[in-house]
């Protein structure tokens, strides 16, 4: 099997890519002499105001080092003792953060979920055992956007969910590591507030590391949401206000605060500037359409549907599957069923796409 550590493009993940040369080109401009650690500096300011730009007045970005980091450090400061977040059995919280959550202190509620969405029907169902004093008390409601499986909620469906959520005193998290390729399949940059902080999302974790950042993610804060919101309970409300006072002191202790925090900020402004994030979510999304495109006529496989963002699940048998990582990496997604996932990248180019796809074409008809 070749390396997943190949040096060619591959389907494995978009945490693969490389650097993006206009975040490169920011990192070494924030090289060049000293500056104010811990956020005071132009480029965090910078990409402070990119974010309002984007948002709208009054959203607040915490620059963080990682993606499970950031999450934490968001849920770390939405709940208090006692407190649980509901969130989807596939949830990367739930799966893919080894317990970090937990070990904050932070319950998690996994619900099953076929399409890896969390409903209406879920929030009301833990909302049962608020005021239960042996229960651990549902504070949040996490949502992934696009999912781990590749889903996207509409707008709408955000909406319905931040007012179940807020009629019943919880508050939402949306985990947003690959939001670009959610902002470029749902409209592009002028979509992005209808499914975000128009929609009632009060904390949003905004992926850069699989969007051509080095590292680097930002927790961004909407209380100009919470402020206008009025199916908030009074309490919920509050909470998310309180969130945002706790922010700064969170993300110091659940390690999230980055000293030199400009060579995270300067590469968000980078991205940020021109709406280059949605250019390369869009990209990374047509490399995925042009791969179904090109073999969803193997029945085998199993594509029925185009892709929603930038990732394939195809059912492959294992010495095929063997046979194909000789010519291009990607990982297994579910090994009883034979499933495996496809993931393109802001960099896959349409070569790399025809060259897989041929490959799929002679290893598996
Ligand atoms: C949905 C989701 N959230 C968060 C992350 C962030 O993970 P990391 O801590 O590796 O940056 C990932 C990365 O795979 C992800 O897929």
């Amino acid at each position: 099997m070749s390396s997943p550590f190949a040096t060619t493009r591959s389907f494995a993940s978009d945490n693969f890519a490389g650097v993006h040369p206009a975040v490169m080109a920011n990192l070494q401009a924030a090289n060049l002499g000293h500056a104010v650690a811990y956020g005071g500096d132009v480029f965090t300011s910078d990409a402070e105001e990119q974010f309002e730009r984007i948002f709208g007045a009054g959203t607040k970005a915490f620059f963080v080092f990682g993606g499970t980091g950031g999450n934490v450090f968001a849920l770390s400061s939405l709940c208090g003792p006692g407190d649980a977040v509901l969130c989807s059995q596939w949830s990367h919280l739930h799966i893919d953060e080894t317990g970090a959550p937990e070990r904050a202190g932070i319950k998690l509620l996994a619900v099953p979920s076929a399409d890896a969405k969390v409903t209406t029907k879920d929030i009301e169902r833990v909302a049962g055992d608020l005021g239960v004093m042996h229960h651990a008390q549902p504070r949040v409601v996490s949502l992934t956007q696009p999912t781990e499986l590749g889903t996207l909620y509409t707008p709408e469906e955000i909406e319905q969910l931040c007012l179940c959520a807020h009629e019943h005193g919880l508050l939402v998290h949306m985990d947003g590591a690959r939001i670009a390729n959610a902002t470029a399949a749902l409209g592009g940059i002028a979509s992005v507030r209808s499914f975000t902080v128009d929609a009632g999302v009060d904390v949003l974790t905004f992926g850069g590391t699989k969007n051509g950042l080095m590292y680097g993610e930002a927790v961004l804060y909407f209380p100009q949401g919470a402020a206008r919101a009025h199916t908030y309970k009074d309490f919920s409300q509050e909470n998310a206000l309180r969130a945002l006072r706790y922010a700064p002191y969170a993300r110091k202790q659940t390690t999230q605060l980055p000293s030199k925090m400009r060579f995270v900020s300067a590469q968000f402004a980078a991205v940020l500037n021109n709406d280059l994030w949605v250019q390369l979510g869009a990209s990374a999304n047509e490399a995925s359409a042009s791969l179904f495109e090109a073999v969803h006529a193997i029945t085998s496989l199993g594509l029925t549907h185009s892709p929603g963002v930038n990732s394939l699940y195809p059912t492959v048998a294992p010495e095929h599957a063997d046979q194909l990582r000789e010519v291009s990496f990607f990982w297994d997604w579910d090994t009883t069923q034979h499933r495996v996932r496809w993931m393109t990248s802001w960099d896959t180019e349409q070569s790399d796409v025809g060259a897989f796809a041929e490959a799929v074409y002679r290893i598996v008809t």
